[in-house]
């Protein structure tokens, strides 16, 4: 699937401020456009070679940055930004990569550095007179920063000094204050470097002149437009999965074209315990939305069984439910439009921009593992979304907090949380671990404070002894983890008595499990998911 700026972001009403973010193919690029949102910016992330000079121009950025990326300017053949962006008169700003391709193309020099520079660092703010330097990052401050380059600026090009300096990167930041252009060696953008997203308020709001005005009411209005202007009197199906990404998408959906929208809930036979039962109440008798409940379990299982590669899984899954949505489709009476509630870090951990090689994580089943033969046209409305924005846009709709609060699920539904072969034995199994696993959460007040808890049942058994008798069983991993977005995470800290409480629970209540384990892995390295 392609993933070109015109359909990256629904477009905004001519009053609001933006502005471009052109990728170099970093990872944390997305959390660019995040900081940005923070402060009521809007703004679009495109590839670097997607951006035409007529396309910028129409765009009407009241500025630019250039992110990060994984390259050496010192490459052959390795990317630049294009050069009109520097006679176009608008502030720019560099972002590691960014800062030394602007360098490079300014006729300023880059080398490659001895030794690579990762992780935390401090610089020295050095003057008093930027614009890009007020509140935390005054002259004087001693900020921390994320470091994490290779290569670094040697020389700086004609009307450009030096603002800021670290002991490793004596040009951590650089301005030519005339042209109201930037750089920094560091990635204000992670939480590593804290006054970052003040040092992107600066720019964007001291330098750019923006007012941030871009908030979630204007979003869904514009969203229901952009919804309406797309599909016509086109009918619509919108897959609900249980989570709070489909819901909010059907509900939004719902307001723009009313019943032309059918949703349809798939029994996949991969769900949490009482999960459909609660999904059919709340869109059918709650909000009237017309609902297909398809049971697919037979399907799903049998397709998926002896499967034990992760991307196979995936990618079966996909493709199922793609074959159900248009069967379904023909049932409605042929839609046109299917409605998927994608978010941004689906998009960003699916994709490889051309030429920014952000490589492929997993194939999540809304997006890189759907096939590419649909005759569905696709309507994800919150494609550029994050989660907590999605949790925004669902207040903003007057959808139930509980519901809103709901932990993600992700769409391959438990078939990702049981690693290796699946079966309706294991299934059963993991959703009775799963049950207790969040009860207890749920009792001991900590459900709120946990981004996502669950279940996962290993494929490995070992040796334990009950009563009097041996026993020989599977053994349950317990995850749960702190995040703001789903592309960072922290496990929770637990107290052993809890962790202790659940154990006991789930090997007495549970039979097919006889060890229990807590998986303390951040992300990165490990993911939420374990396939
Ligand atoms: P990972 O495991 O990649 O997950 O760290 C990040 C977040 O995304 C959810 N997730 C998915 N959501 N379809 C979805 O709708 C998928 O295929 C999928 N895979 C992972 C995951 O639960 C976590 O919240």
């Amino acid at each position: 699937m392609t993933n070109t700026a015109t359909d990256f972001i629904p477009r905004p009403k001519e009053t609001h401020d933006h502005i471009l973010i052109l990728d170099f193919g970093s990872q944390v690029t997305q959390l660019i456009a995040r900081r940005l949102r923070e402060s009521g910016v809007y703004c679009e992330i495109w590839p670097f070679n997607d951006a035409s000079r007529a396309r910028v121009e129409a765009f009407h950025p009241r500025g630019i940055i250039l992110s990060g990326g994984p390259c050496s300017v010192l490459d052959k053949d390795s990317p630049h930004a294009p050069d009109f962006i520097y006679e176009m008169g608008i502030p720019l700003l560099g972002i590691c990569y960014g800062q030394q391709t602007m360098v490079q193309q300014l006729g300023g020099i880059v080398e490659a550095g001895d030794s690579r520079e990762f992780g935390r660092a401090y610089v020295d703010v050095l003057d008093d007179q930027s614009p890009l330097l007020s509140g935390p990052w005054a002259k004087g401050a001693h900020e921390q920063v994320w470091m994490s380059h290779g290569d670094h600026v040697a020389h700086l090009p004609a009307d450009f000094h030096v603002i800021g300096k670290s002991d490793g990167a004596p040009y951590a930041m650089i301005a030519n204050e005339e042209k109201q252009f930037y750089g920094v060696q560091f990635h204000p953008e992670v939480v590593h470097t804290p006054h970052g997203r003040e040092l992107y308020r600066n720019f964007t709001h001291n330098i750019c002149g923006c007012k941030g005005d871009w908030t979630m009411k204007a979003f869904r209005e514009e969203q229901i437009e952009k919804i309406r202007a797309q599909v016509g009197k086109g009918k619509v199906i919108c897959g609900l999965s249980g989570g709070v990404d489909s819901s909010v998408t059907a509900i939004l959906l719902h307001e723009a074209i009313g019943d032309q929208l059918t949703c349809i809930y798939v029994d996949t036979g991969l769900m949490r315990a009482g999960e459909s039962d609660q999904v059919v109440q709340l869109f059918r008798e709650h909000y009237n939305i017309p609902l297909i409940h398809e049971e697919a379990e037979d399907l799903f299982l049998g397709e998926l069984e002896g499967v034990t590669d992760p991307e196979t899984k995936r990618k079966i899954i996909g493709k199922l439910f793609i074959d159900v949505f248009d069967k379904c489709a023909k049932e409605v009476g042929d839609a046109e439009f299917l409605a998927q509630g994608t978010l941004y870090p689906d998009v960003i951990e699916s994709v490889s921009f051309t030429g920014g090689p952000s490589v492929t994580i997993k194939s999540h089943h809304n997006v890189g593992g759907l096939p590419e033969k649909m005759n569905l046209k696709l309507v994800e409305p919150m494609r550029e979304l994050f989660k907590d924005e999605v949790r925004a846009l669902g207040r903003e709709l007057g959808m139930p907090e509980d519901f809103i609060r709901r932990h993600p699920f992700p769409g391959p539904g438990l078939a990702i949380r049981i690693p290796g072969e699946i079966t309706r034995e294991k299934i059963e199994i993991l959703r009775k671990a799963d049950t207790i696993y969040i009860e207890e959460i749920k009792n001991a007040g900590l459900y709120d404070a946990i981004w996502q808890a669950f279940a996962v049942l290993l494929p490995v058994k070992t040796v334990g002894v009950m009563g009097d008798d041996r026993t020989y069983d599977y053994v349950c991993a317990l995850r749960a983890v702190t995040s703001t977005d789903g592309m960072t995470a922290d496990y929770y800290h637990f107290d052993h008595e809890f962790l202790g409480r659940v154990s006991t629970r789930i090997i007495n209540e549970v039979r097919g499990i006889n060890r229990v384990t807590y998986d303390i892995t951040s992300k990165p390295p490990g993911t939420i998911e374990w396939e």
